[in-house]
Parts: structure tokens; sequence; C-alpha cells
């Protein structure tokens, strides 16, 4: 059964077999990269929830999984904000290797964040893998390992990406109508 196509939707983006078809490939080679490792799923809620579980059952090696929330603050919409941890993991990560899940990857600044907070921890690595890599955005660096697909400066919804906390469970990733939104 598939979703009404909301009207606020532009056009779809990716299907849904061509993103399960990507995350397949990615996940295959994550799971070559981290055989006999002790690979540990981090994922940045919430929009990372749909794509970290489609990701993690096309694995072929054995996961844990774990969660953290992040806050934006912000002065403005046009200023990028303080970010700080809302919701920690549950568990250490020292002498694991941490694999940071996201849905997209705009300015970096929240990665760059995490990156510099789990490090700090201990890991034996450190990589990020995302759904989505938006480089136009992007104000720092952050060095995405894996990613599925590469996007214009669109505002995507679907697959765990919201507008307004609507459409994150459109199995399709779609451009909204509203593309200043983003
Ligand atoms: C999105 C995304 C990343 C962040 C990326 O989260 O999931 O965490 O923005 O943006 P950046 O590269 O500019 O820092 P969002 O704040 O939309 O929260 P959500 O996951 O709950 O939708």
């Amino acid at each position: 059964m598939s979703l009404p196509f909301p009207p606020q939707i532009e056009r779809v983006l990716y299907t849904e077999e061509q993103i399960d078809e990507r995350i397949t490939q990615v996940a295959a080679e994550i799971t070559a990269r981290y055989r006999d490792r002790n690979l540990k799923l981090i994922g940045v809620l919430k929009g990372s929830v749909f794509f970290l579980t489609a990701l993690a059952r096309r694995l072929e090696i054995p996961v844990k999984i774990d969660y953290l929330a992040i806050s934006s603050f912000s002065a403005s919409k046009t200023v990028p904000g303080v970010v700080r941890i809302a919701k920690d993991l549950d568990e250490p990560i020292e002498g694991e290797d941490v694999l940071v899940v996201e849905d997209i990857v705009d300015t970096g600044l929240t990665l760059r964040y995490l990156l510099q907070t789990l490090a700090g921890r201990g890991p034996n690595s450190l990589g990020i893998c995302t759904l989505l890599d938006r480089t136009s955005r992007r104000l720092v660096h952050v060095p995405v390992e894996f990613r599925c697909f590469e996007i214009g400066d669109h505002f995507v919804v679907g697959c765990g990406l919201d507008y307004k906390q609507l459409y994150r469970n459109l199995r399709y990733l779609a451009v909204m109508k509203l593309e200043s939104k983003g």
C-alpha cells in the first residue's frame, strides 16, 4: 500500500526502489570495511531512525546500536547555531568502531560538534554515514565516508526527513514545493 501523495510535494527525487538499492550497496561497503571489528551505529535523532534501521538490516555483520539527540540554538535563521547534546548515548564507546549515522549533512556543524565530542570518549575509530549529503550548504569540513546520495539545494522530505515534523514516514524522498524553507 502506498501513502497518498501529499499536496505540498513537488516531485519525487528518489523512489523507494532506488533508495533500497543504494542502501544495499552502501551496506555492502560497510560490511566489507567493518568485518571482524566492533561496529556500533550511532543514530542522531530523530531523522536518522528510518535510514539507520534500513541500513542495519542489510549489514551482514553484528552491530550494536545507540542513539543521541542534539539541540541547535540559533540567534536567527541565517546564523548557524550552537549545538549541544540533548540526549546522550546509553553506553560508552571506548574501544569501539563507531559510525555516526545521519539522514542529511548540511552545514556540517552538527557533525563537527559530535565528532569532537565523541572523539574524546576513546573510540577505536569514528566515521560518518549519511543518507543525503547536501555539500552546497557546507560551512565546515566533515569527513563523510559513506553517503547514499548527494543532492542539490532542495528542501527534501521522506525517509526520516521532515517538514514541521511531518512526512518522515514517506518511503520515497521528495522535494517540497516550499523550497525556500530548507
Ligand atoms: C538534521 C540532520 C542533522 C542536521 C544536519 O537534523 O538530521 O542532524 O540537521 O544539519 P547541519 O549539517 O547543518 O548541522 P534536524 O535538526 O532537522 O533534526 P531531526 O533529525 O530531528 O529532523
